[in-house]
């Protein structure tokens, strides 16, 4: 990590948190999968969210994204003094909480731009088509192309190029590099360098742990939906035994 990044993370632990979730418990059905889990991004951060399979990380993002199941039984989470405890999916999506599912979910039938420009239709809105294809280029190449037909990481540039086309202030990420090519996820590295610069707030989701913690500033370790590390990202590549315990790297 660079100079600036570590300055960054440094000066943002003293700043109130832009999103914080507190005592978050959820369910699905009698299951009782998040138990108690509690975070802190602050603008403009990346938060590395790690854990073995299982361990809940997909089940805090959909928690997060109010997207009913799991249900969140308890807890509060705010996002720039927003209630999303209090909202339902489409609420937490007008309050500016995106979450990109693994699956990416690229509609069938319709091309790149079309894709990104149903993503605009309900206000408020985020960037413009222009300024997805300057980030991703790839995107503005294939525009006419349906978008089911790109490659996985071209898909994986569209759900992120969709998430921006929306006013978005919370990114989340889950497995974003899931099944891609070594030089695809530096691609992609390289956009969330750069959505960061610009001062989105993102939390992301990753078995390729160690990409994720060179990304990240800070990073929370979830096992059995609890919490066992939050500190910064930084020092668990420096902490063996938390690697070897928690993320099997
Ligand atoms: N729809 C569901 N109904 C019941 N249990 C579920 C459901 N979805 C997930 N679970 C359970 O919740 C637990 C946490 O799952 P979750 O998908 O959040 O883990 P994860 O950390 O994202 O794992 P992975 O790294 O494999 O994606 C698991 O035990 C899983 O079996
Ligand atoms: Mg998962």
């Amino acid at each position: 990590m660079n100079q600036a990044v570590n300055m960054n993370a440094n000066h943002a632990s003293h700043a109130p948190a832009y999103f914080s979730a507190w005592d978050i418990h959820s369910y699905y059905g009698e299951s009782y999968i998040v138990q108690g889990v509690s975070m802190n991004v602050h603008e403009g951060e990346i938060l590395a969210l790690l854990g073995r399979n299982g361990a809940g990380k997909t089940s805090t993002l959909r928690s997060i994204a109010r997207i009913g199941e799991p249900m969140v039984t308890h807890g509060e989470m705010w996002l720039d003094h927003q209630p999303l405890h209090e909202m339902n999916s489409h609420q937490a999506a007008r309050a500016g909480v995106a979450l990109v599912p693994e699956d990416r979910r690229i509609i069938q039938g319709l091309t790149v731009e079309e894709n990104l420009k149903l993503a605009q239709i309900a206000p408020p809105r985020g960037w413009s088509i222009e300024r997805i294809y300057e980030l991703f280029p790839r995107l503005g190449e294939r525009a006419k192309q349906e978008g089911t037909t790109l490659s996985g990481g071209e898909q994986q540039m569209l759900a992120i190029g969709r998430a921006l086309a929306r006013d978005i202030k919370l990114l989340l990420l889950d497995e974003p590099y899931e099944g891609l090519a070594p030089v695809i996820v530096h691609e992609i590295e390289k956009t969330l360098m750069e959505i960061r610069s610009l001062g989105i707030t993102t939390i992301i989701v990753e078995q390729n742990a160690v990409a994720a913690l060179k990304l990240a500033d800070r990073a929370v370790i979830l096992d059995m939906g609890q919490v066992v590390y939050d500190g910064l990202a930084k020092d668990v590549l420096d902490n063996e035994e938390l690697r070897k315990e928690y993320l099997a790297i």
